[in-house]
C-alpha cells in the first residue's frame, strides 16, 4: 500500500492540496493518505511548527505532498518557532539535497510571462538546485572587526561528495530530456566553484551521452532573460539556484503554475508548489491549484514510478489552460474549484 503524507499547512495550502488530492483520486485511486499538521496550523494546535508526529509521518510516508507554510500572525515569533522553519526542518531531516524546479510556459500563457511573448514561448527548462549546502548551511556569524566595525559572514563551502551527488541528479534529469546539461558556477572567482567544476567534469565521464557545458552565474542570469529557450537542464548550487529559479519562474508566467520536487537518495521526495501561503487571497477560493496539481504529477513520476499517471495530469492541465481556463493570477475569474473541475473534466474526456 502506498501512503502519501498530506501536509497542507497555512493560507491557501489546504485549498490547493485538496484540489490536487481530487486529481490524484482520478489517476491513482489506490493511493492512501495521512494528514499532518505543519507550519502555523501546527504551532496553533501543538505549539511547534513541525511537531514530532508530523516528522514521523513524513519519514513513514512513501512521498510527501506539501502545500505552503507561513502566517502573518506568527511573524513576531522567534525564528525557530516560525512556520517557515517547518519546511527547512523537513528538508534537513529527510536529507532532501536535490531540488527540481521545472519552468515551462504553457500554451496560451504567453502574455502572462515577464518576457516578450515570442521569447517566452520557448521556455521549457528545469533547474536542479543543491538544497542542503552552500552559504545557507556553512559557518555563519556576526561580530566586530579589529577596528570595531560590525561584521557578518556566511561561509560558502561544498565537498566533493556533495557536488558529485547533485551533479548525478543533473545528468540523470538531462537524460530524461534533451540530454543537454549546463552547470552554473562562478569559477572565475570562487574556490568553491572551481571544485564544483572539477567534480562535475569528473562525473560527466559516466554520462558520455549528455552534452555538458559550463557558464558563470552572472552570464546565466543575463541569458535567462535574453533567450531562455537555449536551456534544457541546469545544475547549480544552493545560492545561485535560489536566485536563478525565481528568475526563471517569472519568465514562465504565474507563480501559481510552477511545481517543485525535493529529493534524496531514496525514492522519497517532498513535492510542493513554489509559491507560499498567499495570505492576501487565502480563504477566498481564488488560488490557482495548478502548481500543486503539477507537483502531484512530479510525485507520481519521481517517487511512485507512475510516469503514465504523471503524463495524464500534465496533459490535462496543459489542455485546460489551452482551452482558456484562467484563475485570477492568470487574468481570469475562475475559482480554485472551477479550475480544478476543468482539469478533472479534461481528464475524464482524455
Ligand atoms: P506567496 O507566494 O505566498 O505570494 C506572492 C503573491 O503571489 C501573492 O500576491 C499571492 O496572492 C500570489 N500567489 C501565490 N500563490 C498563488 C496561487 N496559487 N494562485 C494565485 N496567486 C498566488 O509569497 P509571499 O507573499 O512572499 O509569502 C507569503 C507567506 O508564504 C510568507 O509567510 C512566506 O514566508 C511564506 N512562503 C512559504 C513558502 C513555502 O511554504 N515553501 C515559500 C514562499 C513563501
Ligand atoms: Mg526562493
Amino acid at each position: 500500500m502506498t501512503m502519501i503524507a498530506l501536509l497542507a499547512g497555512d493560507g491557501i495550502g489546504p485549498e490547493v492540496v485538496a484540489a490536487a488530492r481530487r486529481v490524484l483520486d482520478v489517476v491513482a485511486p489506490d493511493l492512501t493518505y495521512e494528514e499532518g499538521l505543519v507550519g502555523g496550523a501546527a504551532y496553533r494546535a501543538q505549539g511547534h511548527p513541525l511537531p514530532p508526529e508530523t516528522l514521523d509521518l513524513a519519514h513513514r510516508a512513501d512521498a510527501i505532498l506539501f502545500g505552503a507554510v507561513g502566517d502573518p500572525a506568527f511573524d513576531a515569533l522567534e525564528r525557530a518557532m516560525r512556520p517557515e522553519q517547518a519546511i527547512l526542518g523537513l528538508r534537513k531531516s529527510l536529507k532532501l539535497f536535490a531540488n527540481l524546479r521545472p519552468a515551462r510556459l504553457f500554451q496560451g500563457l504567453e502574455d502572462a510571462s515577464a518576457l516578450k511573448p515570442e521569447i517566452a514561448r520557448r521556455i521549457d527548462l528545469v533547474i536542479v538546485r543543491e538544497l542542503v549546502g552552500d552559504v545557507y548551511f556553512g559557518d555563519k556569524g556576526r561580530g566586530f572587526t579589529s577596528t570595531g566595525l560590525r561584521e557578518g559572514h556566511d561561509l560558502m563551502r561544498y565537498d566533493e561528495v556533495e557536488v558529485a551527488r547533485i551533479a548525478r541528479v543533473g545528468f540523470e534529469t538531462a537524460r530524461t530530456r534533451q540530454r543537454r546539461l549546463l552547470s552554473v558556477d562562478k569559477a572565475n572567482v570562487l574556490e568553491t566553484s572551481q571544485l564544483w567544476r572539477d567534480v562535475v567534469n569528473e562525473v560527466a565521464r559516466d554520462y558520455p551521452d549528455v552534452a555538458l557545458s559550463h557558464m558563470y552565474v552572472d552570464n546565466a542570469a543575463m541569458q535567462l532573460v535574453r533567450d531562455p529557450g537555449q536551456f534544457d537542464t541546469i545544475v547549480t548550487g544552493n545560492l545561485f539556484g535560489d536566485i536563478l529559479s525565481d528568475q526563471a519562474s517569472m519568465c514562465a508566467g504565474s507563480i501559481g503554475m510552477l511545481p517543485s520536487a525535493a529529493l534524496n537518495h531514496e525514492s522519497k521526495g517532498l513535492y510542493e508548489p513554489i509559491h507560499g501561503s498567499a495570505p492576501d487571497i487565502a480563504g477566498q477560493g481564488k488560488a490557482n491549484p495548478c502548481a500543486t496539481i503539477l507537483s502531484a504529477a512530479m510525485m507520481l513520476r519521481h517517487s511512485l514510478d507512475r510516469p503514465d499517471a504523471a503524463d495524464r495530469i500534465e496533459a490535462a492541465v496543459a489542455a485546460t489552460i489551452a482551452g482558456g481556463a484562467r484563475t485570477a493570477d492568470l487574468g481570469g475569474n475562475l475559482s480554485t474549484d472551477a479550475m480544478t473541475q476543468g482539469v478533472l473534466a479534461t481528464l475524464e474526456t482524455a
